[in-house]
């Protein structure tokens, strides 16, 4: 594994910088690009109570990590969603929570914003309803639009994420102008992501190489033109990619699942530790070896011969230290 400049690498550090939150994975939607494939009727039976969530805040409070992503499935959703936020603000822990924006009104956007944010990110794929609605059927663009205002009137820190698929991906430009208007601060978009419900959807969604690339340069044009405005940033790598990247460089972060697995990452089935038996101090070492097992690296150059081998990284496999 390597070591940065000074020598250092996340294996020396005690704990997490970082720490993502899968909190339910029931959410209003029902994406057909959904890497976790979430959905109404979605969520485990064997999610966190609001107990246990609470424990967990409790201890990533203690290790100090500084930073949260809250995330699933639909955050806002969980019903102990406002009870982690309030605990994590209240003790310095910054947040980031992405979400769809469907259950964010006024009043929720104004909750939101007594919150120590970095961010909301709210998922808006694409400019218009006919193309919203074939990534994220039944739902309402103008929903979405609606609670990035109400964040924006609020003063919340406020992004988008835009995933691209063949029947949006000409209306990026259009939505960086909506989201300029609007007041969003980033505008974040990169390869769609071949696991979950995305590989059943392939031949909907998937975007060639070149039409990435393509997609790509036209951002960079966007990102020129918004330069001290508002940051539009493309993120150039695939699944398999970062995956290789990451077996060499694993990040200083845990991934929290709903039902209490740690996974090394979402694109992998492995299981590091579970918060319902072990501390995250004893996660976090687990975690910290597990990037070197047999069965991990195996799995990488796997996924990089035959990706749809990926169809397994909703798995949970224990590696069983
Ligand atoms: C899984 S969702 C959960 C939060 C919330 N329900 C939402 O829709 O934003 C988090 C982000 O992951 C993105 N996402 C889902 N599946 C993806 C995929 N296959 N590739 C890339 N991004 C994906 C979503 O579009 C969303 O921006």
């Amino acid at each position: 594994m390597a070591k940065d400049l000074q020598g250092i690498g996340f294996s020396d550090l005690k704990s997490p910088l970082f720490f993502a939150w899968h909190m339910t994975n029931k959410c209003n939607l029902n994406c057909i690009h959904c890497l976790w494939e979430s959905g109404p009727q979605a969520a485990w039976p064997d999610e966190l109570a609001e107990q246990e969530a609470m424990e967990v805040c409790r201890q990533v409070m203690e290790l100090q990590i500084p930073y949260v992503a809250l995330s699933g499935g639909e955050p806002l959703l969980y019903p102990a969603f406002w009870r982690v936020c309030e605990s994590f603000s209240k003790n310095g822990v910054d947040i980031k929570i992405e979400s769809n924006g469907h259950p964010i009104d006024g009043e929720s956007a104004r909750r939101l914003a007594s919150l120590k944010l970095r961010s909301v990110q709210i998922s808006v794929d694409g400019a218009s309803q006919e193309t919203y609605s074939m990534m994220r059927a039944g739902a309402k663009l103008e929903k979405a639009l609606n609670a990035i205002k109400e964040l924006v009137k609020h003063g919340v820190t406020t992004e988008i994420i835009y995933v691209p698929a063949k029947f949006n991906s000409h209306e990026a430009e259009r939505l960086i102008d909506m989201a300029a208007e609007l007041g969003v601060k980033a505008f974040y978009t990169g390869k769609t992501m071949y696991i979950g419900r995305a590989v059943r959807n392939w031949d909907t969604i998937g975007l060639s190489e070149e039409e990435n690339e393509e997609l790509s340069r036209r951002l960079e044009r966007k990102a020129e033109e918004y330069r001290n405005r508002m940051a539009i940033l493309f993120y150039p790598y695939s699944v398999v990619e970062e995956l290789k990247y990451r077996l060499e460089y694993p990040a200083a972060s845990l991934l929290l699942m709903a039902n209490g697995k740690v996974k090394l990452i979402g694109s992998m089935p492995f299981v590091c530790g579970d918060v319902r038996r072990h501390s995250l101090a004893e996660i976090w070492q687990r975690y910290i070896k597990a990037w070197e097992r047999p069965e991990v690296i195996k799995y990488v150059n796997s996924v990089t011969e035959t990706p749809s081998l990926l169809a397994r990284a909703n798995d949970f496999v224990d590696l069983g230290f």
